[in-house]
């Protein structure tokens, strides 16, 4: 089931040209499985039409007109009542301004006074306007008063300057909702560390030893830690995936760069899901210029790489940081004997075991066949999932182990 699954969003739309990527947001939020009611104010009705929302949303979109018919009286007060959150996206600095200062002339901002969910506004307005002083009080105010800002980004505007104006990416700003929406979940003040992806072993200034971890799996534990509220760190190494909307990212390459992070991170972490492929061996001398062909076949020594959950251990025996520890395990041959050691061995809360032979699960697919091994003994072998469930499950079971602490 998709996080946003029933959820319900009340999407304000104002007068920006921005207002043509509302109608991508709606639709992306609509596809998730939320409820999505479209509020148009009278200058996003020059852009985009309400017909455009309808199509996208499957509902009625609310114009300017609806203020004034028949089911106004309860319409303004009934649509801020009920939703899970209020997105103004994009959000002008003239209806920014009402914000602030509490004004309620049209359905819009009679809606969002209306409101007793929390608000996300995603600003969309020239460069000058936004740097203007008038419009950062705005800011300061509303962000005083809880209402959470997304963006703005910078970028060039249709104006052709470049500068901080930009409404942010539809999917970025599909992002900033699960954070805000997830902010009160299981994991709500939790600091959670997470790794991902594969090491990168220098041999010489262009060549390094890598393995084959996409880092979708650390990168759905991210998002699925930061949708149960956490506070989330990932270290990841270079992937092609996007990192999501509010972790905290420390780019790393080597094993040994990822070993200091984690270190540093975990003196405060609750909980570190260690999901990236570290290298075991790594050259043991690395080339200063590049290793030319003329010179013959290199020799490459490895020696052996850190092991950082074994660092992760010693810190935890001292410090008692992180309190929960969890583990993965790729394997080719003997799945839960290999994956049982390395619980005890790392000292791990539980591990994930996964047996990368399938074509279904393992590097690179979107679904893993995981099997969860407990310092308890407890083994529960869960089916075959996309990464994303894998993680939401993982999720869960760390929440059930801090909330039993
Ligand atoms: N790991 C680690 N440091 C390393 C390598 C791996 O902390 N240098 C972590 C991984 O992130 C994973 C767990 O250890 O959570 C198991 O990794 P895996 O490669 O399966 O096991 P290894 O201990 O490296 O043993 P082997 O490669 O011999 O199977």
């Amino acid at each position: 089931m998709s996080f946003l699954e029933g959820k319900y969003i009340l999407l304000g739309v104002t007068g920006s040209i921005a207002a043509y990527k509302a109608a991508d947001l709606a639709s992306r939020l609509t596809q998730a499985g939320a409820r999505v009611d479209v509020i148009l104010t009278q200058g996003a009705g020059q852009f985009v039409t309400p017909l455009t929302f309808q199509s996208l949303t499957g509902r009625k979109a609310y114009t300017e007109s609806d203020l004034w018919g028949g089911q106004a009286h309860v319409l303004h007060v009934g649509l801020g009542h009920s939703a899970d959150l209020l997105v103004i996206a994009p959000c002008t600095a003239n209806t920014l301004a009402k914000l602030a200062h509490g004004q309620a002339d049209n359905l819009l901002t009679i809606t969002a006074l209306a409101a007793q969910c929390p608000t996300l506004v995603a600003p969309a307005m020239d460069v000058g306007m936004y740097g203007h002083p008038a419009t950062q009080e705005n800011v300061r105010i509303l962000r005083g008063r809880g209402v959470v800002f997304a963006g703005p980004a910078e970028g060039r505007m249709a104006s052709g300057l470049v500068g901080l104006g930009r409404m942010l990416e539809p999917p970025e700003l599909l992002g900033h909702i699960r954070r805000v929406l997830g902010r009160d979940g299981a994991l709500a003040g939790r600091k959670v560390v997470v790794t991902a992806g594969g090491t990168q072993e220098p041999i010489d200034p262009v060549r390094f030893i890598a393995n084959r971890s996409s880092g979708k799996q650390g990168y759905a534990l991210a998002q699925a830690a930061i949708d149960a509220g956490a506070d989330v760190t990932l270290i990841t190494t270079p992937t092609c995936l996007t990192p999501p909307a509010g972790a905290s990212v420390v780019p790393v390459h080597t094993v040994g760069e990822m070993l200091e992070a984690v270190l540093v991170a975990c003196r405060e972490a609750d909980v570190l899901l260690m999901a990236a492929a570290g290298a075991d061996f790594r050259p043991a001398n690395i080339s200063e210029n590049k290793l030319k062909k003329r010179d013959g076949i290199p020799q490459i020594t490895l020696e052996a790489a850190p092991d950082i959950l074994k660092a992760v251990a010693g810190l935890r025996s001292d410090s008692g940081r992180p309190r929960v520890v969890v583990g993965f395990a790729a394997e080719s041959r003997d799945l839960l004997a290999n994956a049982s050691a390395k619980l005890t061995s790392k000292k791990l809360d539980f591990i994930a075991a996964n047996d990368i032979s399938a074509s279904d699960a393992g590097f690179g697919s979107d679904t893993n066949r995981v099997t969860l091994l407990f310092a308890g003994g407890q083994k529960e072998p869960l089916p075959l999932m996309d990464k994303f469930a894998v993680a939401e499950t993982i999720i869960a079971r760390v929440a059930a182990i801090l909330e039993n602490e």
